[in-house]
């Protein structure tokens, strides 16, 4: 991919992210809708990072501050970056009625301009999967953390048919055709997401192993891969249909708890 092509899609990403930005909070999976699935989020990242403490916290591509907002109940000092300014007005508009001092900045995961080893601890939840270059991305991160610092990277694979999509879609065939059901049209926005997915570097989904491969070519170590997210998709099955219920729960999705070494 030549630098044009790079930079044109960047942009593209943005535009797509500021364009969700007014509706992104109304979705389940996006912002929190029960208590139960607030101390989920929470369970799993004391279970990785500890209590907060003061510590520094960076979240990477913040949107509109969901997950600011878990680190800061867990006492981290959090700093959120983004690249949507759409996204960032709502996370600040958040942070301004929740009273919290998360400080939230413009900019490129991928080359965030944090000093070299300034953060206990970096969180991002499903970025990955979108990066245009995640090797880059990794090498940043390790950078920005300091020694004994742990990254965690919650994504999945989004893109490759599980069983409950192929049983989604025969369903759905069945319904259309007894009448019960009408086709869904493709909306533009489905159609531009499409089109941005086919030329990210993981176009075919950000599979654990691959991730957890790349970094360790980045240097942390030791990586652990977390499978356990039942109870956030338990919360979150309450509020979605239940198809998307079944896909969210037959999906490859996970957190990497991927650690700088004291040593680095
Ligand atoms: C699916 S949303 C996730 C938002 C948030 N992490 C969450 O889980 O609620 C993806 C976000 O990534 C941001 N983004 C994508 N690529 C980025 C990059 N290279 N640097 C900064 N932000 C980026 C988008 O602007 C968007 O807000």
């Amino acid at each position: 991919m030549n630098q044009a092509s790079n930079y044109n899609l960047r942009d593209e990403i943005k535009e797509y992210w500021s364009m969700r930005a007014a509706t992104f909070d109304e979705q389940p999976g996006h912002e929190i809708f029960s208590e139960t699935e607030r101390a989920a989020w929470h369970a799993l990242f004391e279970r990785h990072f500890g209590k907060g403490e003061g510590r520094k916290a960076l979240d990477l591509a913040s949107g509109t501050g969901v997950i600011s907002h878990l680190m800061h109940d867990l006492g981290f000092d959090v700093t959120g970056m983004d690249w949507s300014e759409a996204m960032l007005e709502k996370a600040r508009t958040k942070s301004k009625l929740r009273g919290s001092n998360i400080t939230f900045l413009l900019g490129d995961a991928e080359n965030t301009l944090e000093a070299d080893n300034s953060y206990d601890v970096i969180v991002t939840r499903h970025l990955v999967w979108t990066l245009v270059d995640p090797a880059a991305a990794f090498a940043e991160w390790f950078r920005v953390l300091k020694p004994g610092g742990k990254l965690l990277v919650v994504d999945g694979d989004f893109v490759s048919p599980t069983w409950a999509t192929k049983f989604n879609k025969a369903m759905a065939g069945f319904l259309e055709t007894l009448g019960l059901r009408k086709p869904v049209e493709t909306i533009p926005q489905l159609q531009t997401h499409r089109d941005i997915l086919a030329r990210v570097h993981f176009s075919g989904g950000a599979r654990s192993d691959e991730v957890s491969g790349m970094l360790s070519t980045a240097g942390f170590d030791p990586i652990k891969v977390d499978f356990d997210l039942k109870q956030i998709h338990a919360a979150q099955k309450k509020h979605i249909s239940f198809a998307k219920g079944l896909e969210r729960g037959a999906q490859h999705r996970y957190a990497i708890c991927a650690q700088k070494p004291f040593e680095a």
